[in-house]
């Protein structure tokens, strides 16, 4: 069964969905690292009542981005890590890091990419006015929310969605999407256009 760990900066929501995923079998493959940027983060104390190991990489520790890459890189290969999942996790690999886990990175956003890349992509794509928006799984190169797309999908903004109503839209999506694209990919059952190509 293939290992992995879940990057997550925040409140950890779709950590949560995974490990519920993960109790009920629906994820064949082994959740066995959390890491964070902030000690601070919600999902850690998830990570810990489901009895996850943790650790939190403070980026003001290190002098350089890809030396705290290689210190996380390191501590993968410790756990026999063999593919990562980002999950809200607000910080830019390195290349150093994307090569060492070469299309072995997943990364969820919240809108149709190439559309609203960035932190506030709900709130971007509501503020736009545009008629979808939706949730994007993809593999991370080195570009910030970039590289060859999994899944999509997509939700119309109805005319009486508040911001507050979209972003819970799109979260249950995300919630009910994710834990299913790490079991395809876990399986190897699921590929990108581009690499099938
Ligand atoms: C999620 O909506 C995720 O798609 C988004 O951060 C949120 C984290 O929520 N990620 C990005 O915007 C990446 N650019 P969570 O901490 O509750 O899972």
């Amino acid at each position: 069964m293939k290992r992995f760990a879940v990057f997550a900066s925040g409140y950890g929501s779709n950590l949560q969905a995974i490990i519920d995923a993960l109790k009920k079998d629906k994820v064949s493959a082994r959740l066995c690292l959390v890491v964070s940027d902030n000690k601070k983060a919600f999902a850690l104390k998830r990570a810990l009542k489901a009895g996850i190991p943790t650790v939190t990489f403070d980026p003001q520790s290190f002098v350089t981005r890809q030396a705290m890459d290689r210190a996380m890189i390191k501590e993968l290969r410790t756990f026999h890590v063999d593919f990562v999942v980002l999950a809200g996790y607000m910080r830019i690999l390195s290349p150093v890091f994307v090569k060492a886990f070469h299309n072995k990175i997943l990364n969820i956003h919240p809108s149709l990419l190439p559309s609203f890349k960035g932190a506030h992509a709900i709130k971007d794509a509501f503020d736009y006015g545009v008629r979808s928006t939706g949730v994007t799984v993809h593999l991370v190169d080195e570009k910030v929310d970039h590289g060859p797309i999994l899944a999509q999908e997509a939700l119309s903004i109805r005319a009486k969605d508040t911001l507050r109503t979209l972003e819970a839209r799109i979260h249950r999506t995300e919630h009910k999407m994710y834990p299913k694209i790490i079991d395809l990919f876990a399986k190897g059952k699921i590929s990108t256009r581009r690499l099938a190509a």
